[in-house]
């Protein structure tokens, strides 16, 4: 457990002595400066990268034209990367914890298009992400987050209780089965639907519209509508922020108490950039 209390926020300026923090609004988000990530920095300042990104659940950089080396070096500060298997087609040569993200005219997808949590169908999922965009459009390719605290916390006590010990499946052909090759094997994963999160020790809903199938223990008909719930619940406006990217901006989220969703409006212009995913624990 981390030795700050999230629930009282002090003024930032005066709990960071190494980087200035700008929150998006009271509830996620935050551009954080005063470092350069193209180089190597210090353990002090990657305890007050850990500590904004527990407060803030995804914190933003602009104008850090990182190389493969300080993305790696970057994600590190939040984990053990996540490899991919070597059947993933857009691996980076050399750097097989590097994904690239990339649309343009040929796409017919872009990833992340719905609301959801970093491959929930893992039995333990990434805990976060770390983008970086070299190219955007000239308009739009923004990226929408919204807090599963905040989602939790504006359950009513009857809900809460309701949902209390319940799991549900998370199913990888959901998001995924149109896009792989047939016959290819796509993780399922039963999880809580409310997780605490390991470091804040804060409840957070854990259900989302692009892995999870359904509630166990509840019939058909009742897991679609309480789901329905839930899934129009977190697109509440009141939990979200929304990052209008720059060139060589970097997004690090957690993938435990928050979900994202790409917006693909700018085809058929290019965005593109790097992705790692940082290991993550089995929900508790
Ligand atoms: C993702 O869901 O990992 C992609 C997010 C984005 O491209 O903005």
């Amino acid at each position: 457990m981390m030795d700050i209390a999230l629930h009282e926020r002090p003024h930032a300026a005066t709990r960071y002595r190494h980087i200035s923090v700008a929150p998006l609004n009271p509830t996620i988000g935050a551009v954080v400066g005063g470092v350069d990530l193209t180089m190597p920095f210090g353990e002090d300042v990657a305890d007050e990268l850990r500590r904004v990104l527990a407060e803030h659940l995804v914190i933003f950089f602009h104008d850090q034209p990182i190389d493969f080396d300080a993305h790696r070096r970057l994600a590190a500060v939040f984990g053990e990367a996540h490899v991919a298997p070597s059947t993933v087609p857009w691996q980076v040569p050399g750097y097989p914890e590097i994904t690239r993200m990339h649309a343009d005219a040929n796409s017919t997808f872009v990833a992340g298009e719905d609301w959801h949590s970093d491959m929930s169908c893992d039995p333990a999922p990434p805990m976060g992400s770390i983008l970086y965009l070299h190219t955007l459009p000239t308009l739009g390719g923004d990226t929408v987050f919204s807090s599963m605290y905040a989602a939790y916390d504006a359950l009513s006590d009857g809900m809460k209780a309701r949902i209390a010990g319940l799991r549900a499946v998370h199913d990888g052909v959901k998001a995924f089965g149109d896009i792989v090759p047939e016959g290819m094997a796509l993780p399922r994963s039963s999880h809580p639907v409310v997780r605490t999160h390991p470091v804040t020790g804060r409840k957070a809903l854990y259900v989302n519209r692009s892995y999870t199938t359904r509630i166990e223990g509840l019939s058909e008909r009742e897991s679609d509508a309480l789901l329905a719930f839930l899934n129009e619940h977190v697109q509440n406006p009141m939990f979200q922020c929304r990052f209008t990217w720059r060139p060589h901006a970097i997004a690090v989220w957690d993938n435990r108490c928050s979900q994202h969703m790409a917006i693909w409006d700018y085809f058929p212009q290019v965005r593109s950039g790097y992705r790692i995913q940082v290991k993550g624990e089995v929900p508790e």
